[in-house]
Protein backbone atom coordinates (compact mmCIF):
# COMPACT_ATOMS: atom_id res chain seq x y z
CA UNK A 1 0.00 0.00 0.00
CA UNK A 2 1.21 3.29 -0.93
CA UNK A 3 0.70 6.21 1.70
CA UNK A 4 -1.38 9.37 -0.04
CA UNK A 5 -0.16 13.48 0.45
CA UNK A 6 -4.22 13.45 2.07
CA UNK A 7 -4.30 12.89 5.72
CA UNK A 8 -7.76 12.50 7.90
CA UNK A 9 -8.42 14.88 10.34
CA UNK A 10 -10.43 13.87 13.26
CA UNK A 11 -12.10 16.35 15.40
CA UNK A 12 -14.54 16.35 18.41
CA UNK A 13 -17.65 19.19 19.33
CA UNK A 14 -15.82 19.51 22.93
CA UNK A 15 -12.31 20.94 23.54
CA UNK A 16 -10.11 17.88 22.80
CA UNK A 17 -7.84 18.17 20.59
CA UNK A 18 -8.46 17.24 16.38
CA UNK A 19 -6.25 14.04 15.35
CA UNK A 20 -4.39 13.32 12.36
CA UNK A 21 -4.30 9.95 10.75
CA UNK A 22 -2.63 8.92 7.65
CA UNK A 23 -4.25 7.80 4.45
CA UNK A 24 -3.15 4.62 2.09
CA UNK A 25 -4.28 4.34 -1.44
CA UNK A 26 -4.83 0.57 -2.89
CA UNK A 27 -4.33 -0.01 -6.86
CA UNK A 28 -7.95 0.62 -7.15
CA UNK A 29 -10.75 1.41 -4.69
CA UNK A 30 -11.24 3.20 -1.49
CA UNK A 31 -8.62 4.81 -0.12
CA UNK A 32 -8.27 3.82 3.88
CA UNK A 33 -7.72 5.47 7.32
CA UNK A 34 -5.18 3.97 9.12
CA UNK A 35 -6.63 4.07 12.57
CA UNK A 36 -4.54 2.02 14.62
CA UNK A 37 -3.63 5.14 16.94
CA UNK A 38 -6.64 5.84 17.40
CA UNK A 39 -7.10 4.41 20.75
CA UNK A 40 -3.54 5.13 21.63
CA UNK A 41 -4.28 8.97 20.95
CA UNK A 42 -7.39 9.70 22.11
CA UNK A 43 -9.13 6.80 24.04
CA UNK A 44 -11.38 5.89 21.98
CA UNK A 45 -12.31 2.84 19.24
CA UNK A 46 -14.54 3.08 16.47
CA UNK A 47 -18.02 1.17 15.95
CA UNK A 48 -18.50 -0.76 13.01
CA UNK A 49 -21.02 -3.63 13.61
CA UNK A 50 -20.67 -5.67 10.60
CA UNK A 51 -17.38 -4.20 9.24
CA UNK A 52 -19.95 -1.50 6.85
CA UNK A 53 -16.51 0.26 6.65
CA UNK A 54 -13.67 -1.52 7.73
CA UNK A 55 -10.57 -2.64 5.60
CA UNK A 56 -9.91 -5.89 8.26
CA UNK A 57 -6.43 -6.04 6.11
CA UNK A 58 -4.14 -5.65 2.99
CA UNK A 59 -4.98 -8.17 0.29
CA UNK A 60 -3.95 -8.34 -3.40
CA UNK A 61 -5.70 -11.60 -4.88
CA UNK A 62 -9.25 -10.73 -5.20
CA UNK A 63 -11.13 -6.83 -6.14
CA UNK A 64 -14.92 -6.13 -5.99
CA UNK A 65 -16.33 -3.21 -7.49
CA UNK A 66 -19.56 -3.73 -6.21
CA UNK A 67 -21.30 -0.35 -7.71
CA UNK A 68 -19.46 -1.41 -11.26
CA UNK A 69 -20.73 -5.25 -10.66
CA UNK A 70 -16.93 -5.77 -11.34
CA UNK A 71 -14.69 -9.25 -10.18
CA UNK A 72 -11.35 -9.83 -10.39
CA UNK A 73 -8.66 -12.53 -9.36
CA UNK A 74 -5.49 -11.16 -9.44
CA UNK A 75 -6.37 -8.36 -12.07
CA UNK A 76 -8.00 -10.68 -14.57
CA UNK A 77 -12.05 -9.76 -14.92
CA UNK A 78 -13.85 -13.27 -13.77
CA UNK A 79 -15.65 -13.00 -17.79
CA UNK A 80 -12.22 -13.66 -19.11
CA UNK A 81 -11.09 -16.42 -16.52
CA UNK A 82 -14.21 -18.40 -16.74
CA UNK A 83 -14.18 -18.34 -20.80
CA UNK A 84 -10.66 -18.86 -21.10
CA UNK A 85 -8.39 -21.22 -18.12
CA UNK A 86 -9.94 -23.81 -15.86
CA UNK A 87 -10.75 -24.01 -12.08
CA UNK A 88 -6.42 -25.68 -11.70
CA UNK A 89 -5.55 -22.71 -13.65
CA UNK A 90 -7.90 -20.59 -11.42
CA UNK A 91 -6.19 -22.05 -8.35
CA UNK A 92 -2.92 -21.77 -9.22
CA UNK A 93 -3.57 -17.40 -9.81
CA UNK A 94 -5.01 -17.19 -7.01
CA UNK A 95 -1.96 -18.89 -4.78
CA UNK A 96 0.77 -17.46 -6.91
CA UNK A 97 -0.25 -14.53 -8.63
CA UNK A 98 0.13 -15.58 -11.69
CA UNK A 99 -1.25 -17.81 -14.44
CA UNK A 100 0.73 -20.61 -15.35
CA UNK A 101 2.62 -21.63 -17.96
CA UNK A 102 2.09 -24.80 -20.20
CA UNK A 103 5.07 -26.30 -17.79
CA UNK A 104 3.83 -24.49 -14.42
CA UNK A 105 -0.07 -25.98 -15.61
CA UNK A 106 1.10 -29.80 -16.08
CA UNK A 107 3.40 -29.66 -12.89
CA UNK A 108 0.00 -28.23 -10.69
CA UNK A 109 -2.21 -30.16 -12.18
CA UNK A 110 0.17 -33.70 -11.57
CA UNK A 111 0.46 -32.52 -7.92
CA UNK A 112 -2.96 -31.57 -6.75
CA UNK A 113 -4.28 -34.93 -8.61
CA UNK A 114 -1.55 -37.13 -6.84
CA UNK A 115 -3.15 -36.12 -2.88
CA UNK A 116 -6.87 -36.23 -3.66
CA UNK A 117 -6.77 -39.75 -2.01
CA UNK A 118 -7.96 -39.18 2.03
CA UNK A 119 -6.24 -41.43 4.65
CA UNK A 120 -7.91 -44.67 4.25
CA UNK A 121 -8.89 -44.54 8.26
CA UNK A 122 -11.12 -40.84 7.58
CA UNK A 123 -13.87 -44.07 6.09
CA UNK A 124 -14.23 -44.90 10.33
CA UNK A 125 -14.25 -41.47 11.09
CA UNK A 126 -17.24 -41.15 8.94
CA UNK A 127 -18.91 -44.02 10.30
CA UNK A 128 -19.69 -41.76 13.36
CA UNK A 129 -22.27 -40.00 11.99
CA UNK A 130 -25.34 -40.81 10.96
CA UNK A 131 -26.29 -41.42 7.32
CA UNK A 132 -28.78 -38.17 7.06
CA UNK A 133 -26.80 -35.82 8.61
CA UNK A 134 -26.09 -32.03 6.73
CA UNK A 135 -23.05 -32.92 4.34
CA UNK A 136 -22.03 -29.70 5.66
CA UNK A 137 -21.87 -30.97 9.62
CA UNK A 138 -19.71 -33.97 8.13
CA UNK A 139 -17.36 -31.51 6.43
CA UNK A 140 -16.81 -29.32 8.99
CA UNK A 141 -16.04 -32.29 11.30
CA UNK A 142 -14.00 -33.89 8.31
CA UNK A 143 -11.28 -30.65 7.62
CA UNK A 144 -11.29 -30.47 10.95
CA UNK A 145 -10.53 -33.89 11.49
CA UNK A 146 -7.51 -33.64 7.96
CA UNK A 147 -4.95 -32.12 10.75
CA UNK A 148 -5.30 -35.43 12.62
CA UNK A 149 -4.25 -37.17 9.64
CA UNK A 150 -1.81 -34.72 8.51
CA UNK A 151 0.15 -32.89 11.18
CA UNK A 152 3.26 -33.45 9.48
CA UNK A 153 2.66 -29.88 7.36
CA UNK A 154 0.85 -27.86 10.28
CA UNK A 155 4.14 -25.72 11.19
CA UNK A 156 2.50 -22.50 10.25
CA UNK A 157 5.89 -20.35 10.42
CA UNK A 158 6.99 -23.21 7.35
CA UNK A 159 6.38 -21.57 3.98
CA UNK A 160 7.11 -25.49 2.46
CA UNK A 161 4.62 -26.83 5.58
CA UNK A 162 1.68 -24.22 4.32
CA UNK A 163 2.53 -24.74 0.38
CA UNK A 164 1.96 -28.86 1.37
CA UNK A 165 -1.34 -28.09 3.18
CA UNK A 166 -2.52 -25.77 0.72
CA UNK A 167 -1.91 -28.43 -1.80
CA UNK A 168 -3.54 -31.38 0.15
CA UNK A 169 -6.90 -29.22 1.21
CA UNK A 170 -7.38 -28.45 -2.63
CA UNK A 171 -7.04 -32.07 -3.70
CA UNK A 172 -8.43 -33.61 -0.62
CA UNK A 173 -11.57 -31.46 -0.58
CA UNK A 174 -13.83 -33.33 -3.81
CA UNK A 175 -12.94 -36.61 -2.28
CA UNK A 176 -14.40 -35.35 1.22
CA UNK A 177 -17.97 -34.15 -0.73
CA UNK A 178 -18.22 -37.36 -2.45
CA UNK A 179 -17.60 -39.77 0.44
CA UNK A 180 -19.80 -36.98 2.38
CA UNK A 181 -22.62 -38.00 -0.96
CA UNK A 182 -21.72 -41.53 -0.57
CA UNK A 183 -22.40 -42.32 2.89
CA UNK A 184 -25.35 -40.35 2.83
CA UNK A 185 -26.48 -42.49 0.10
CA UNK A 186 -25.62 -45.39 1.18
CA UNK A 187 -23.67 -46.18 -1.43
CA UNK A 188 -19.39 -47.52 -1.59
CA UNK A 189 -17.16 -44.63 -2.12
CA UNK A 190 -15.50 -44.48 -4.86
CA UNK A 191 -11.75 -43.78 -4.84
CA UNK A 192 -10.47 -40.69 -7.17
CA UNK A 193 -8.51 -41.31 -10.52
CA UNK A 194 -5.54 -39.47 -11.58
CA UNK A 195 -6.39 -39.65 -15.90
CA UNK A 196 -9.48 -37.33 -14.99
CA UNK A 197 -10.10 -33.71 -14.86
CA UNK A 198 -10.00 -31.83 -11.43
CA UNK A 199 -14.03 -31.76 -12.33
CA UNK A 200 -14.32 -34.93 -13.96
CA UNK A 201 -12.47 -36.51 -11.03
CA UNK A 202 -15.03 -35.10 -9.05
CA UNK A 203 -17.86 -35.73 -11.20
CA UNK A 204 -17.12 -39.35 -11.22
CA UNK A 205 -16.38 -39.59 -7.53
CA UNK A 206 -20.20 -38.04 -6.80
CA UNK A 207 -22.05 -40.51 -9.72
CA UNK A 208 -19.99 -43.87 -10.42
CA UNK A 209 -20.44 -46.66 -8.26
CA UNK A 210 -18.80 -50.06 -8.73
CA UNK A 211 -21.23 -51.75 -11.24
CA UNK A 212 -21.64 -48.75 -13.04
CA UNK A 213 -18.73 -46.61 -14.95
CA UNK A 214 -19.38 -42.62 -15.20
CA UNK A 215 -18.84 -40.84 -18.23
CA UNK A 216 -18.05 -37.59 -17.97
CA UNK A 217 -20.30 -35.08 -19.73
CA UNK A 218 -17.93 -32.60 -21.23
CA UNK A 219 -20.85 -29.83 -21.09
CA UNK A 220 -21.15 -30.83 -17.60
CA UNK A 221 -17.69 -30.63 -16.77
CA UNK A 222 -17.11 -27.64 -17.79
CA UNK A 223 -20.38 -26.25 -15.74
CA UNK A 224 -19.27 -27.78 -12.70
CA UNK A 225 -15.24 -26.43 -13.51
CA UNK A 226 -16.86 -22.80 -14.46
CA UNK A 227 -18.87 -23.07 -10.58
CA UNK A 228 -15.59 -23.93 -9.01
CA UNK A 229 -14.30 -20.83 -10.91
CA UNK A 230 -16.63 -18.50 -9.57
CA UNK A 231 -16.83 -19.38 -6.31
CA UNK A 232 -13.26 -19.37 -5.91
CA UNK A 233 -12.84 -16.39 -4.08
CA UNK A 234 -14.31 -13.30 -2.91
CA UNK A 235 -12.10 -10.82 -0.81
CA UNK A 236 -13.07 -10.17 2.87
CA UNK A 237 -16.71 -11.94 2.90
CA UNK A 238 -17.77 -13.80 6.11
CA UNK A 239 -16.02 -17.11 5.70
CA UNK A 240 -12.86 -15.59 4.71
CA UNK A 241 -12.69 -13.13 7.49
CA UNK A 242 -13.41 -16.09 9.86
CA UNK A 243 -10.95 -17.87 8.45
CA UNK A 244 -8.22 -15.10 8.72
CA UNK A 245 -9.59 -14.67 12.45
CA UNK A 246 -8.94 -18.09 13.03
CA UNK A 247 -5.74 -18.64 11.26
CA UNK A 248 -4.43 -15.50 13.03
CA UNK A 249 -4.21 -17.33 16.40
CA UNK A 250 -1.48 -19.71 14.75
CA UNK A 251 -3.67 -22.57 14.42
CA UNK A 252 -3.29 -24.84 12.29
CA UNK A 253 -4.69 -24.61 8.14
CA UNK A 254 -7.22 -27.59 8.55
CA UNK A 255 -8.64 -26.50 11.67
CA UNK A 256 -8.95 -22.42 10.23
CA UNK A 257 -10.15 -23.99 6.84
CA UNK A 258 -12.95 -25.97 9.23
CA UNK A 259 -14.33 -22.61 10.64
CA UNK A 260 -14.47 -21.20 7.30
CA UNK A 261 -17.13 -24.31 6.23
CA UNK A 262 -18.72 -23.61 9.40
CA UNK A 263 -19.13 -19.65 8.77
CA UNK A 264 -20.00 -20.66 4.62
CA UNK A 265 -22.72 -23.03 6.08
CA UNK A 266 -25.54 -20.01 7.06
CA UNK A 267 -28.12 -18.94 5.05
CA UNK A 268 -27.13 -15.32 4.62
CA UNK A 269 -23.90 -16.78 2.64
CA UNK A 270 -23.34 -20.39 1.00
CA UNK A 271 -26.09 -21.78 2.37
CA UNK A 272 -28.07 -19.13 0.19
CA UNK A 273 -27.88 -21.39 -3.09
CA UNK A 274 -29.59 -23.95 -1.52
CA UNK A 275 -32.44 -22.09 0.70
CA UNK A 276 -32.84 -20.39 -2.62
CA UNK A 277 -33.45 -23.53 -4.65
CA UNK A 278 -35.58 -24.90 -1.86
CA UNK A 279 -37.36 -21.40 -1.99
CA UNK A 280 -38.20 -22.26 -5.95
CA UNK A 281 -39.26 -25.93 -5.27
CA UNK A 282 -41.55 -24.66 -2.47
CA UNK A 283 -43.17 -21.76 -5.07
CA UNK A 284 -43.10 -24.01 -7.93
CA UNK A 285 -45.44 -26.50 -5.93
CA UNK A 286 -47.49 -23.52 -5.01
CA UNK A 287 -48.44 -22.85 -8.17
CA UNK A 288 -45.16 -21.48 -10.04
CA UNK A 289 -45.03 -18.54 -12.49
CA UNK A 290 -49.01 -17.69 -11.41
CA UNK A 291 -48.07 -17.25 -8.25
CA UNK A 292 -44.67 -14.76 -8.84
CA UNK A 293 -46.87 -11.47 -8.02
CA UNK A 294 -48.51 -12.99 -4.75
CA UNK A 295 -45.01 -13.81 -3.63
CA UNK A 296 -43.16 -11.12 -4.32
CA UNK A 297 -45.96 -8.65 -2.13
CA UNK A 298 -44.57 -11.67 0.45
CA UNK A 299 -40.96 -10.67 0.06
CA UNK A 300 -41.47 -6.83 0.50
CA UNK A 301 -43.96 -7.39 3.48
CA UNK A 302 -40.96 -6.99 6.45
CA UNK A 303 -43.37 -8.85 8.57
CA UNK A 304 -43.49 -12.16 6.92
CA UNK A 305 -40.13 -12.93 6.99
CA UNK A 306 -39.74 -13.91 4.27
CA UNK A 307 -36.56 -12.99 1.47
CA UNK A 308 -36.21 -13.27 -2.15
CA UNK A 309 -32.87 -15.79 -1.78
CA UNK A 310 -30.33 -15.58 -4.57
CA UNK A 311 -30.98 -11.61 -4.23
CA UNK A 312 -28.67 -8.89 -2.65
CA UNK A 313 -25.44 -8.67 -1.57
CA UNK A 314 -23.24 -7.00 1.04
CA UNK A 315 -20.75 -5.75 -1.96
CA UNK A 316 -22.77 -5.58 -5.07
CA UNK A 317 -25.07 -2.60 -5.33
CA UNK A 318 -25.28 -3.76 -9.32
CA UNK A 319 -25.88 -6.89 -10.77
CA UNK A 320 -23.63 -9.98 -9.63
CA UNK A 321 -21.08 -10.58 -12.31
CA UNK A 322 -21.15 -13.86 -11.43
CA UNK A 323 -25.10 -14.37 -11.70
CA UNK A 324 -24.89 -13.12 -15.29
CA UNK A 325 -22.10 -16.11 -16.02
CA UNK A 326 -24.16 -18.62 -14.36
CA UNK A 327 -27.50 -17.52 -16.05
CA UNK A 328 -25.37 -18.72 -19.36
CA UNK A 329 -23.80 -21.54 -17.80
CA UNK A 330 -27.68 -22.39 -16.77
CA UNK A 331 -28.44 -22.58 -20.41
CA UNK A 332 -25.91 -23.91 -21.67
CA UNK A 333 -26.32 -27.08 -18.64
CA UNK A 334 -30.34 -27.23 -19.76
CA UNK A 335 -29.64 -27.27 -23.38
CA UNK A 336 -27.23 -30.14 -23.30
CA UNK A 337 -29.40 -32.36 -21.14
CA UNK A 338 -32.55 -31.78 -23.04
CA UNK A 339 -33.97 -29.79 -19.97
CA UNK A 340 -34.60 -26.30 -21.75
CA UNK A 341 -38.37 -26.36 -20.41
CA UNK A 342 -37.26 -26.73 -17.00
CA UNK A 343 -40.12 -24.79 -15.06
CA UNK A 344 -37.52 -23.79 -12.40
CA UNK A 345 -35.53 -22.17 -14.84
CA UNK A 346 -38.49 -20.34 -16.11
CA UNK A 347 -39.39 -19.49 -12.46
CA UNK A 348 -36.26 -17.92 -11.57
CA UNK A 349 -36.10 -16.17 -14.70
CA UNK A 350 -39.73 -14.49 -14.18
CA UNK A 351 -38.80 -13.64 -10.66
CA UNK A 352 -35.91 -11.72 -11.70
CA UNK A 353 -37.77 -10.46 -14.45
CA UNK A 354 -40.20 -8.99 -11.90
CA UNK A 355 -37.48 -8.06 -9.18
CA UNK A 356 -35.74 -5.43 -12.18
CA UNK A 357 -38.66 -4.02 -12.66
CA UNK A 358 -39.86 -3.17 -8.58
CA UNK A 359 -39.07 0.13 -7.16
CA UNK A 360 -38.55 -2.36 -3.58
CA UNK A 361 -34.91 -4.30 -5.42
CA UNK A 362 -34.43 -0.87 -7.60
CA UNK A 363 -34.43 1.66 -4.79
CA UNK A 364 -32.86 -0.91 -2.43
CA UNK A 365 -30.14 -1.52 -5.36
CA UNK A 366 -30.86 -5.92 -4.98
CA UNK A 367 -29.90 -7.80 -7.72
CA UNK A 368 -29.70 -11.35 -8.61
CA UNK A 369 -26.29 -13.30 -6.70
CA UNK A 370 -24.46 -16.09 -7.78
CA UNK A 371 -26.73 -18.06 -6.31
CA UNK A 372 -29.67 -17.45 -7.72
CA UNK A 373 -29.11 -20.06 -10.83
CA UNK A 374 -25.99 -21.91 -9.43
CA UNK A 375 -28.84 -24.11 -7.88
CA UNK A 376 -30.53 -24.77 -10.64
CA UNK A 377 -27.26 -25.71 -12.54
CA UNK A 378 -26.61 -28.27 -9.87
CA UNK A 379 -29.90 -29.52 -9.89
CA UNK A 380 -29.81 -30.39 -13.41
CA UNK A 381 -26.45 -32.03 -12.95
CA UNK A 382 -27.76 -34.30 -10.25
CA UNK A 383 -26.52 -32.94 -7.27
CA UNK A 384 -28.86 -32.95 -4.54
CA UNK A 385 -29.88 -29.29 -2.89
CA UNK A 386 -28.44 -31.01 0.59
CA UNK A 387 -24.45 -30.72 -1.22
CA UNK A 388 -24.81 -27.34 -2.57
CA UNK A 389 -23.07 -25.39 0.08
CA UNK A 390 -20.13 -28.26 0.31
CA UNK A 391 -19.73 -27.52 -3.55
CA UNK A 392 -19.11 -23.94 -2.91
CA UNK A 393 -16.89 -24.80 0.21
CA UNK A 394 -15.52 -26.90 -2.17
CA UNK A 395 -14.26 -24.23 -4.27
CA UNK A 396 -13.87 -21.49 -1.87
CA UNK A 397 -10.67 -23.51 -0.29
CA UNK A 398 -8.27 -22.00 -2.41
CA UNK A 399 -9.42 -18.87 -2.16
CA UNK A 400 -9.78 -19.21 2.43
CA UNK A 401 -6.17 -21.04 1.57
CA UNK A 402 -4.45 -18.55 -0.40
CA UNK A 403 -5.96 -15.49 2.08
CA UNK A 404 -4.86 -17.44 5.19
CA UNK A 405 -0.86 -17.61 3.75
CA UNK A 406 -1.11 -13.84 2.52
CA UNK A 407 -1.96 -12.87 6.49
CA UNK A 408 0.73 -15.11 7.65
CA UNK A 409 3.22 -14.01 5.20
CA UNK A 410 2.11 -10.58 5.82
CA UNK A 411 5.40 -8.68 8.16
CA UNK A 412 2.44 -6.53 9.66
CA UNK A 413 0.33 -9.67 10.73
CA UNK A 414 -0.89 -9.62 14.30
CA UNK A 415 -3.74 -11.86 16.02
CA UNK A 416 -7.21 -10.55 14.86
CA UNK A 417 -9.01 -9.35 18.25
CA UNK A 418 -11.55 -6.48 18.06
CA UNK A 419 -12.69 -4.67 20.48
CA UNK A 420 -16.47 -3.22 21.64
CA UNK A 421 -18.92 -0.64 23.04
CA UNK A 422 -19.86 -2.14 26.47
CA UNK A 423 -23.19 -1.91 27.55
CA UNK A 424 -23.73 -4.25 30.19
CA UNK A 425 -23.86 -3.63 33.68
CA UNK A 426 -21.15 -1.56 35.27
CA UNK A 427 -18.64 -3.00 38.27
CA UNK A 428 -21.25 -3.92 41.15
CA UNK A 429 -20.83 -5.66 44.23
CA UNK A 430 -22.45 -8.92 45.09
CA UNK A 431 -24.91 -8.43 48.14
CA UNK A 432 -26.17 -11.52 49.82
N1 LIG B 1 -35.19 -10.02 -0.33
C1 LIG B 1 -35.94 -8.99 0.15
N2 LIG B 1 -35.41 -7.90 0.71
C2 LIG B 1 -34.08 -7.83 0.81
C3 LIG B 1 -33.24 -8.84 0.33
C4 LIG B 1 -33.84 -9.99 -0.24
N3 LIG B 1 -33.09 -10.99 -0.71
N4 LIG B 1 -31.95 -8.53 0.56
C5 LIG B 1 -31.97 -7.34 1.16
N5 LIG B 1 -33.26 -6.90 1.31
C6 LIG B 1 -33.72 -5.61 1.86
C7 LIG B 1 -33.59 -5.58 3.38
O1 LIG B 1 -34.81 -5.98 3.99
C8 LIG B 1 -33.27 -4.15 3.63
O2 LIG B 1 -34.44 -3.38 3.49
P1 LIG B 1 -34.64 -2.03 4.38
O3 LIG B 1 -33.56 -1.10 3.94
O4 LIG B 1 -36.01 -1.59 4.05
O5 LIG B 1 -34.50 -2.47 5.82
C9 LIG B 1 -32.36 -3.76 2.46
O6 LIG B 1 -32.77 -4.64 1.40
C10 LIG B 1 -30.87 -3.94 2.75
O7 LIG B 1 -30.68 -5.27 3.20
P2 LIG B 1 -29.61 -5.71 4.29
O8 LIG B 1 -29.99 -7.03 4.84
O9 LIG B 1 -29.40 -4.57 5.25
O10 LIG B 1 -28.34 -5.81 3.38
P3 LIG B 1 -27.01 -6.55 3.74
O11 LIG B 1 -25.98 -5.97 2.87
O12 LIG B 1 -26.77 -6.53 5.22
O13 LIG B 1 -27.33 -8.08 3.38
C11 LIG B 1 -27.60 -10.10 2.19
C12 LIG B 1 -26.95 -8.71 2.22
C13 LIG B 1 -27.41 -10.82 3.54
C14 LIG B 1 -26.92 -10.95 1.13
C15 LIG B 1 -29.10 -9.93 1.88
O14 LIG B 1 -29.28 -9.25 0.65
C16 LIG B 1 -29.86 -11.27 1.86
O15 LIG B 1 -30.28 -11.74 2.92
N6 LIG B 1 -30.05 -11.89 0.66
C17 LIG B 1 -30.69 -13.16 0.57
C18 LIG B 1 -29.70 -14.25 0.92
C19 LIG B 1 -28.67 -14.47 -0.17
O16 LIG B 1 -29.00 -14.59 -1.33
N7 LIG B 1 -27.39 -14.56 0.26
C20 LIG B 1 -26.31 -14.86 -0.67
C21 LIG B 1 -25.27 -13.80 -0.59
S1 LIG B 1 -24.06 -14.09 -1.83
C22 LIG B 1 -23.05 -15.30 -1.24
O17 LIG B 1 -22.85 -15.49 -0.08
C23 LIG B 1 -22.44 -16.12 -2.24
Amino acid sequence: MQLSDKKATLSFSDDSASVEFPVYQGTIGPDVIDIRKLYGQTGMFTYDPGFLATASCESAITYIDGDKGQLLYRGYPIEQLAENCDFMDVSYLILNGELPDANQKQDFDSLVTHHTMVHEQLQLFMRGFRRDAHPMAVLTGLVGALSAFYHDSTDITNARHREISAIRLIAKMPTLVAMAYKYNQGQPYIYPRNDLSYTGNFLRMMFATPCEDYQVNEVVERALDRIFILHADHEQNASTSTVRLCGSSGTNPFAAIASGVACLWGPAHGGANEACLQMLEQLQAEGGVAKVGEFMEKVKDKSSGVRLMGFGHRVYKNYDPRAKLMQATCKEVLTALGLENDPLFKLAMELERIALEDPYFVDRKLYPNVDFYSGIVQRAIGIPTSLFTAIFALARTVGWIAQWDEMLSDPEYKIGRPRQLYTGAAVRDIKR
